[in-house]
């Protein structure tokens, strides 16, 4: 069995890449430079997912695929199928749940457009529906080196996970029988941001301060640099998520046969401060 992992080195499927070949399983890992990963097993190709004359090298005997939503997948999602891809795994999001009759351009839209075209071709889909990742906290670095981190939704919660904890799940997956599936993936407690960044001021040993700041100021700075689609959708969910515990699914500990790794782990094991 090959598998293709694309966004090789992205957080969540550098892990896959290394849980596959840790199982044993022929690994094609793949980049848009694919002298930028690791040379340690398996084999490395090049793949841009916005680019179809990429397509053919990167899946000729692959059998199943790890793969992130980029852009439009349909092309690709195409050629998965015609080159017998038997079963795809992808890292799609939470947000598909959360707004089943998504706003066009924001993220719920783009993962659900994803989906659909994996499906549309008939190659059987996990499509993995993780909540906001423990990573995020890289957002609020500046904030944190300054000792205070600017947020328009301190009391907004969500349930942080591990990127390892879906690159297992993922694994678990893709060494499985192919199936078709939505798991809805989340960390094992709800926090709110303001919980988060207590949090991280215990891990360092010093005052971090959440401070609230205004919405409407937030998201016009916000808008500088993000798509405004982007900016609507993340602005939908803080707001429904505002003082509202986000639910938590034992997904993670039922697929990877672990129990999900707490925020607290996450930053003493992958939190870096420089
Ligand atoms: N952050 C969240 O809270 C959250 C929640 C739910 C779902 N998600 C999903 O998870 C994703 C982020 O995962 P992550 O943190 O593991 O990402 P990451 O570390 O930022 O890595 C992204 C990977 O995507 C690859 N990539 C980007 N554009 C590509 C293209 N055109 N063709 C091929 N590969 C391409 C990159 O590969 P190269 O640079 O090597 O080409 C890179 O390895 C989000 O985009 C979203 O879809 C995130």
């Amino acid at each position: 069995m090959t598998v293709l992992v694309t966004g090789a080195r992205g957080a969540v499927g550098s892990s896959v890449r290394a849980g596959l070949l840790a199982a044993g399983v022929d690994v094609r890992a793949a980049g848009r430079d694919p002298g930028k990963l690791p040379a340690d097993g398996g084999s490395r190709v090049a793949l841009d997912l916005d680019d179809p004359s990429s397509y053919g090298p990167a899946l000729d005997g692959v059998d199943r695929v790890f793969l992130y939503v980029t852009g439009d997948l349909r092309a690709f999602a195409a050629a998965a199928a015609g080159a017998g891809v038997r079963h795809a795994v992808l890292l799609s999001s939470e947000s598909v749940l959360l707004e089943p009759d998504p706003e066009p351009g924001g993220i719920a839209a783009h993962h659900a457009d994803a989906e659909h075209a994996l499906r549309g071709v008939g190659v059987p889909t996990t499509a993995l529906r993780p909540g906001a990742f423990a990573g995020n906290t890289g957002q609020w670095s500046r904030g944190i080196a300054a000792g205070v981190v600017e947020l328009p939704f301190p009391e907004a919660a969500t349930t942080p996970i591990d990127e390892r904890d879906i690159a297992d799940v993922a694994v678990a997956a893709l060494l499985a029988d192919p199936v078709d599936e939505s798991p809805h993936l989340t960390g094992p407690e709800s926090l709110t941001m303001a919980e988060q960044v207590g949090l991280i001021a215990e891990h360092l040993g010093r005052p971090v301060e959440a401070r609230k700041v205004d919405p409407d100021a937030a998201r016009e700075q916000m808008a500088r640099f993000v798509p405004a689609g982007i900016v609507d959708s993340l602005f939908r969910y803080w707001r429904a998520t505002d003082g509202v515990p986000a639910p938590v699914t034992d997904e993670v500990e039922h697929r990877s046969g672990h129990p999900a790794r707490t925020y607290r782990t996450w930053l003493a094991e992958c939190f870096d401060t420089n």
